[in-house]
């Protein structure tokens, strides 16, 4: 069966505070069910809270952070390592188009990025422009995100991811869960998630806004 992937990529957004608010307005409201998996990747400070205050509420949400070290612990100033973060997290994006183009991250660093997430059993879900971005061997999740499409208010169509996500499966292999990300809202998800080609969402600025959040996994309509 087909899982879907809704997830909240909130950026460099929210104070400890405004974390956990979002928390307690999601969490109760979230489906429990099977094939949906839903995953918050706050930014680093926010996450040790966030995975206590989900797991107190039992609620059915995973927790990611947007980057890790390519570097295993040791002298790497301002790093945060995958052996450090898997004591809170089971997810991590890596390559996000935004580290691509403003932090120099290039495709050997997203390579080294991904070996140190599954050494420490991450699941790293790996940011692409298109089908021409290398993805490394042993990543089963991706995420296509055009660039045009990044907090603009224009999103790719449906069609057309699908259309990306097929010549991915055709490179890497028919297993290969491919996501959307780009200006979703809860007015174009469910385009999206229907999509039988699409694994589901990876949301930037409407995830940061619980009850937004919370209408776009309302689009869910099963598998
Ligand atoms: P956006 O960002 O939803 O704000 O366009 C998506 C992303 O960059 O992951």
């Amino acid at each position: 069966m087909k899982t879907t992937w809704i997830i909240a990529n909130w950026k460099s957004n929210k104070t400890i505070k405004e974390a956990l608010e979002w928390v307690e307005a999601v969490g109760p409201k979230l489906p429990k069910t099977e094939n949906l998996k839903m995953v918050v990747c706050p930014p680093f400070t926010d996450v040790e809270e966030v995975k206590k205050a989900v797991t107190v509420g039992g609620y059915p949400l995973h927790v990611g952070v947007q980057d890790l070290s390519p570097f295993e612990v040791g002298p790497y100033t301002g790093e945060e390592s995958a052996s450090i973060l898997k004591d809170f997290v089971d997810f991590a994006i890596i390559g996000h188009s935004e580290r691509r183009h403003n932090f120099g991250e290039t495709d050997e660093m997203v390579e080294e990025k991904v070996k140190m997430a599954k050494k420490s059993n991450i699941i790293p879900l790996v940011c692409v422009e298109g089908a021409e971005v290398p993805v490394p061997t042993g990543v089963n999740l991706i995420a296509y995100e055009p660039t045009f499409a990044i907090g603009t208010g224009t999103p790719d169509t449906p069609e057309n991811a699908a259309k990306v996500a097929d010549n991915l499966r055709q490179k890497y292999g028919g297993d290969l869960e491919v996501l959307y990300g780009g200006s979703v809202t809860s007015r174009n998800a469910k385009g999206f998630l229907d999509n039988k080609s699409l694994n589901g969402l990876l949301i930037g600025k409407a995830s940061l806004d619980p009850e937004e959040f919370v209408k776009v996994v309302e689009e869910y309509g099963g598998d």
